[in-house]
């Protein structure tokens, strides 16, 4: 039997890309997604792949909605943690709140899915648990302490679990995306952005495709001794 993967925010941008290529490597993919309903139905409708639509900074709806997925699919091989919003401004126009709905969905997202999934994977000594970092978690950047802090505790967040999960064959990686061609970078400013476009080697945003690739390297048989690994995927605009 296939195994099983879900992708939280996988609707949309890198998460779309994602389950794409996961669908293509023979695992059966479950997109989740938090709002955008017409988003959703589009998406499967042109990919074939179900999604459930649930907030996964929220710890029982979380585990509710993994039990579900693991009843009507299969229980659950692959998480990959993807699901992120931004909510960019300085530390002094910053509120509580956007403080507080990044680091709960972002970083709040990784601990409840690895808690509804970590389990199952340890009886069945298999298991992939991918988290998508940021270069900004690892380098920081202006305008975004939450989303930087956030992304840096998913760094260590990833390392952590990769020593808990080791001997049950679970690995635990991260990838950490440069500035990819999507919804949420599209969001920047435009000023902004060629400034830091301006900034990477390779001279172009990249593609979520381009994600998509590392995430099915790491979910891979064949990845079995790769765990408490970053990929740094951003087009050498950080070298780390
Ligand atoms: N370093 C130093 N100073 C900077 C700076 C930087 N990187 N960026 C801006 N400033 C300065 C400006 O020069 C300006 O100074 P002056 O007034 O003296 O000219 C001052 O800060 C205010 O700048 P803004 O006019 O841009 O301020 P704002 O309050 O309107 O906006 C902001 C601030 C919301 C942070 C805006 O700059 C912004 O959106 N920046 C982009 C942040 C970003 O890169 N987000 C990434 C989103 S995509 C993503 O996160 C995906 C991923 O994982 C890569």
């Amino acid at each position: 039997m296939a195994r099983v993967a879900v992708v939280t925010g996988g609707t949309r941008g890198i998460g779309r890309a994602i389950c794409e290529t996961l669908m293509g490597d023979g695992f059966t993919v479950i997109a989740s997604y938090a709002g955008n309903d017409d988003a959703a139905r589009a998406f499967t409708d042109e990919t074939g792949i179900a999604t459930y639509k649930f907030d996964v900074g929220d710890f029982d709806a979380t585990q509710q909605a993994c039990a579900k997925i693991a009843e009507e699919v299969g229980p659950i091989d692959v998480v990959v943690n993807n699901a992120g919003i931004t909510r960019d401004g300085t530390l002094l126009r910053m509120s509580y709140e956007e403080w507080d709905d990044v680091m709960r969905t972002n970083l709040g997202g990784c601990f409840n899915m690895a808690k509804a999934a970590f389990e199952g994977m340890k009886d069945r000594k298999w298991g992939r648990i991918i988290n998508i970092g940021s270069i900004n978690g690892q380098a920081g950047q202006y305008g975004q302490v939450n989303y930087a802090a956030a992304k840096s505790g998913i760094h260590g967040f990833t390392k952590a679990l990769a020593q808990e999960g080791a001997r049950y064959g679970i690995t635990v990686n991260a990838i950490a995306p440069g500035y990819i061609d999507t919804d949420m970078v599209a969001a920047v400013p435009e000023n902004v952005l060629e400034k830091i476009v301006a900034k990477i080697p390779v001279g172009r945003l990249g593609q979520a495709s381009e994600i998509a690739r590392g995430v099915s390297f790491l979910a891979a048989e064949e990845g079995a001794f790769v765990t408490g690994s970053t990929l740094s995927i951003n087009g050498g605009q950080h070298m780390y």
